[in-house]
């Protein structure tokens, strides 16, 4: 009780003395908060784990401290980049109500990571999201868990940890779906919901779970959720599902806010963060190429009114940058049900005008378009190509890394190198100057897909710098029709740098896994950057389910 009221008392002294020296901050009143996620490169080699996890919690610490950072209510670090299994944490529960930073000098209990960061999280008066290893003594969990301990007596978690201003641990979520980890998993699945004092309340999830029902979806169809907290390390996937085109496509069809955090290890394919508001389209984004980034993306949210003009990033620095030229550098797989799409190849000079049908099983889709000459030249190589596009349908299952499968319903025009199908999704060479034939004036691509009762459709949309377009270039407009959502996307200005442009609709699990046998298995990685290990190297990156 003593120790209560010390802690207390201790917290007032610092709580006004930090307020002078902190950025202000978001109140429930404000129409919106300012919110920061961290496109993080974790360092692999030739570092004992000790020294590992004292430079990565520095270069958090650093990061939630810049001044880039000052405004930020909230601060979201992407997964697996802080420790590993050999150096687990204790956690606390959010309803001890702890905060480790208080318990420095009296317990070793939280390891110092923890402990530094909880006070990092107090001292910089902002909201704190991270992802660890975390440990568990079985017995504290005895009475609720009738499985087996381990004979270390611990369980082993993967668990993202949330701090409030003053350092609390007010979210604990120990993920429930592990696939090759040696981590466990909690006896009850426990939810991931945070309230915070800007009135905002969020859901967590990682990386694959964006490509299910469970929980992502259902967060936000079943519990209403309208901020979500996503952290990845995910490979991207030409045409449809490279990072930033998902993460975006994904908040613009639900029309929530999400902030999506990446690792980045572009080498490996890993990159992709941003925060996106919904059919507002996107604030902030950055994909990188080559060795990756340690960069604090920025921007004002307005809350969960999409409504309004789109309000802009605090820090445009990496979105600005974004400019023209192709990304390369940048390792990704191709979606090889491509080649079972029913496609045709689009005939466009520089003055076409051009209307076609495109089916596949019962779903029908159309594209118009008009073209005209562009003048415009991507990247400065020595070898000069212009993308060809297919106009295809394809509806069916699609596997990613584990069996689990989903069943997807695609409308859309993907760039290719040459004519043949083969060449679709693939990327010119590094050292190629990308000059467009023509630029499409008008661009529509319009379907009718089947209601059911687990469905997202999405606007997907692609460029060279592998952004996609926002709401200023593209309409999307979704129409209840009783059995059917009409559903169409519109170029709004004119552009001839598309990789791709399409409708992309998931129904989940909702069909019975029919016809497997012979379909090929879509492989769509997300990348562990390590698992249990440091010793890993461009040829042994383990790719795992996430
Ligand atoms: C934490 O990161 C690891 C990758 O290092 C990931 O497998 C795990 O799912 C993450 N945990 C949570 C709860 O997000
Ligand atoms: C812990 O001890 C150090 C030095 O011994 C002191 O500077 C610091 O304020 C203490 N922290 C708390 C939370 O009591
Ligand atoms: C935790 O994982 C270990 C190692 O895989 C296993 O032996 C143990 O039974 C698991 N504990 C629980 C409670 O499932």
């Amino acid at each position: 009780m003593l120790q209560r009221l010390v802690n207390i008392s201790v917290y007032v002294l610092l709580g006004i003395t930090l307020q002078a020296t902190v950025g202000l901050t978001s109140d429930v009143n404000d129409p919106y908060f300012v919110a920061g996620v961290v496109e993080f490169r974790p360092d692999f080699i030739g570092l004992t784990t000790a020294q590992l996890i004292a430079n990565h919690t520095a270069a958090y610490k650093e990061i939630f401290a810049s001044p880039e950072a000052l405004e930020t209510d909230i601060v979201v670090f992407p997964e697996g980049t802080l420790n590993n299994d050999f150096q687990p944490t204790y956690v606390p529960a959010a309803e001890d109500a702890v905060i480790p930073c208080l318990l420095a000098n009296q317990s070793s209990r939280y390891e110092d990571f923890l402990v530094e960061l909880s006070c990092a999280a107090r001292t910089n008066r902002k909201y704190l999201v991270i992802n660890l290893t975390e440990k568990e003594n079985c017995a504290d969990n005895a009475a609720f868990d009738p499985r087996p301990c381990a004979t270390n007596g611990l369980n082993i978690y993967n668990t993202n940890v949330v701090f409030d201003r003053e350092g609390r641990v007010i979210s604990r979520y120990r993920k429930v779906n592990i696939y090759v980890e040696q981590k466990n998993t909690t006896y009850q699945p426990e939810y991931a919901i945070f309230d915070t004092d800007f009135g905002v309340r969020f859901a967590q999830f990682i990386c694959f779970d964006l490509l299910f029902y469970t929980p992502a979806e259902e967060l936000v169809v079943k519990y209403g959720i309208k901020n979500v907290i996503f952290t990845a390390s995910f490979i991207s996937e030409t045409p449809f599902l490279t990072a930033v085109q998902l993460q975006q496509s994904w908040a613009w069809g639900n029309n929530v806010t999400v902030l999506a955090a990446g690792s980045s290890y572009p080498l490996s394919g890993a990159t992709g963060s941003g925060i996106y508001a919904g059919s507002s389209g996107s604030l902030t984004a950055t994909m990188v190429a080559n060795v990756g980034v340690r960069q604090l993306l920025v921007a004002r949210v307005p809350k969960n009114e999409h409504t309004g003009s789109r309000l802009e990033a605090v820090n445009t620095r990496q979105f600005a940058a974004a400019s023209t030229a192709p990304l390369t550098g940048l390792r990704m797989l191709r979606d090889p049900q491509l080649d079972n799409f029913n496609s045709q190849l689009l005939n466009l000079t520089a003055s076409s005008v051009i209307a076609l049908q495109q089916c596949a099983e019962d779903l029908c889709c159309t594209l118009t378009a008009e073209t005209t000459a562009s003048q415009s030249s991507y990247g400065n190589g020595s070898a000069a190509g212009a993308y060809q596009y297919r106009f295809g349908v394809f509806t069916g299952q699609r596997s990613y890394e584990k069996e689990q499968y989903s069943t997807v319903a695609i409308c859309g025009m993907y760039a290719c190198t040459d004519d043949t199908v083969a060449s679709c999704g693939l990327l010119f060479p590094a050292n190629t100057t990308i000059q467009p034939a023509f630029a499409f004036k008008r661009l529509n691509i319009a379907g009718s897909f089947k209601k059911a009762e687990r469905l997202l459709l999405m606007p997907n949309t692609l460029n060279l710098n592998f952004y996609s377009l926002q709401p200023a270039q593209v309409a999307w407009e979704v129409t209840d029709k009783c059995k059917s959502y009409e559903t169409s996307i519109d170029l709004k200005a004119s552009a001839d740098n598309l990789l791709t442009f399409g409708i992309y609709a998931n129904y989940y699990d909702s069909s019975a896994a029919t016809g497997l046998a012979g379909s090929m298995l879509v492989m769509l990685s997300c990348l562990l950057l390590w698992t249990g290990t440091f010793a890993i190297d461009f040829l042994h990156i383990r790719f795992t389910d996430c």
